[in-house]
């Protein structure tokens, strides 16, 4: 089944009628019916499949041994997210190894196809939980404490998805048996639009952290509190908003945004009690991504100063900027026959997995550059030539 088909099979699952989109999220109904989708297509095609102790499925063509060839993405998206952000990677991954066994290519080192449990972050906050308990990136106590929007803690969502978060932790042991891993991915930006390429090569990702402003005020009556007497935090949150902005712009090639944002108790006549907002900063190099977020932190300590409300900021996670393994993305790019290398504001297991072995990427032009919402999109001819430039990689690495 070549990618498109297998992109069309999973088409229907997870939509998101009232944001548009899709919203799969870890261990939740849709998340379970991608992860069955998974494992019967690669058992259909006569892999042995068997989920780490993360919640990771690995699909093994051949024997489980050290020095292997990985490859996949992941599954889940973010709220009202595209259809081809992790799921292209997992659908190129299954259609490559059918172009191999079309071919009657035989593995001579371990090949392995891996899906991570989650990536977006879309359910409890940090992103690329799959790779960081895989790599110990994350304590494990803390990944089975954190909490969805309803409360439900990452221990208990996987009790209820069938999995044992007793487990969760550093592996070790799958960890050293990755030689190299690649995961393709959706573009998502505008890089290859303006190189005129369908495919590229993944060369950096700059540093991410996301972090979280708690104001707390005084919840009050909207029409009857004198705005002299008003402790409003959403005075506060909306000063973060504006000097999130103001303080990406002043750096070059930073970026700063305020996705989501959770007043308390959200009533149209009440002033809120509290705000809790996320801000999402990205700026390369070392150091910057932090005085970035001080230059935000300073605005938003003041402002609620001002107002008289109580402000505590959390780092939930930080990634420091990732290079590329160079002799990979080089080998890579020859096996292709010379294509663009790009540099990406994205996050991706594949970062995470980069500080410990050689990882890389391989990007589809996404002709909208658009991502994270549902005008994602690539053309199937480019997807083609997605799936196939990962089986050429794969047969490259693994024969
Ligand atoms: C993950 O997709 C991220 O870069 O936010
Ligand atoms: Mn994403
Ligand atoms: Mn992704
Ligand atoms: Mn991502």
């Amino acid at each position: 089944m070549g990618v498109n088909q297998l992109m069309g099979e999973i088409a229907g699952v997870g939509r998101d009628s009232r944001r548009g989109g899709y919203s799969r999220h870890v261990y939740d109904y849709a998340d379970f019916e991608l992860r069955d989708w998974f494992i019967d297509r690669a058992l259909d095609s006569g892999l042995d499949v068997n989920t780490d102790r993360n919640g990771n499925i690995w699909a093994w063509w051949g024997s489980q041994g050290a020095d292997a060839v990985v490859t996949g993405s992941h599954l889940d998206s973010v709220p009202g997210g595209g259809a081809f952000d992790g799921p292209l990677g997992v659908a190129s991954a299954l259609a490559a190894v059918e172009i191999l066994q079309g071919k009657g290519f035989a593995p001579v080192k371990p090949l392995a196809l891996l899906v991570f449990a989650e990536e977006e972050g879309g359910r409890f906050g940090v992103p690329c939980l799959g790779s960081r308990l895989l790599t110990g990136a994350i304590d494990a106590d803390r990944a089975r404490g954190l909490r969805d929007v309803d409360g439900v803690t990452l221990a208990e969502a996987a009790v209820k998805a069938g999995y044992d978060p007793k487990r969760f932790g550093a592996d070790p042991e799958a960890l050293a048996r990755i030689g190299c891993f690649v995961e393709l991915h959706v573009e998502q930006g505008r890089g290859l639009i303006e190189l005129d390429s369908p495919v590229a090569t993944g060369s950096s990702i700059i540093a991410h952290g996301r972090y979280r402003f708690s104001f707390s005020g005084q919840g009050n009556h909207a029409g009857a509190t004198r705005l002299a007497d008003r402790h409003d935090p959403m005075v506060p949150a909306a000063a973060v908003v504006a000097a999130a902005r103001r303080a990406a712009a002043a750096m070059s090639d930073a970026r700063a945004t305020v996705g989501r944002l959770v007043p308390t108790p959200g009533g149209t006549n009440v002033i809120a009690s509290t705000v809790d907002l996320w801000l999402d900063a990205r700026v390369s190099g070392t150091g910057r991504t932090a005085a970035l977020v001080e230059d935000i932190t300073e605005a938003a300590r003041a402002a609620a100063a001002t107002e008289g409300c109580v402000l505590t900021v959390t780092e939930e996670s930080y990634s420091d900027d990732v290079v590329f393994d160079e002799s990979l993305r080089h080998r890579m790019d020859q096996v292709l026959g010379g294509v663009p290398a790009l540099p990406t504001g994205a996050g991706h297991d594949a970062g995470i997995l980069a500080a410990h072995v050689p990882s890389g990427m391989l990007y589809v032009r996404n002709p909208t550059g658009i991502s994270h919402a549902p005008e994602e999109y690539a053309e199937p001819a480019d997807t083609e030539t997605g799936a196939q430039s990962l089986a050429r990689v794969l047969e490259e690495l693994a024969g």
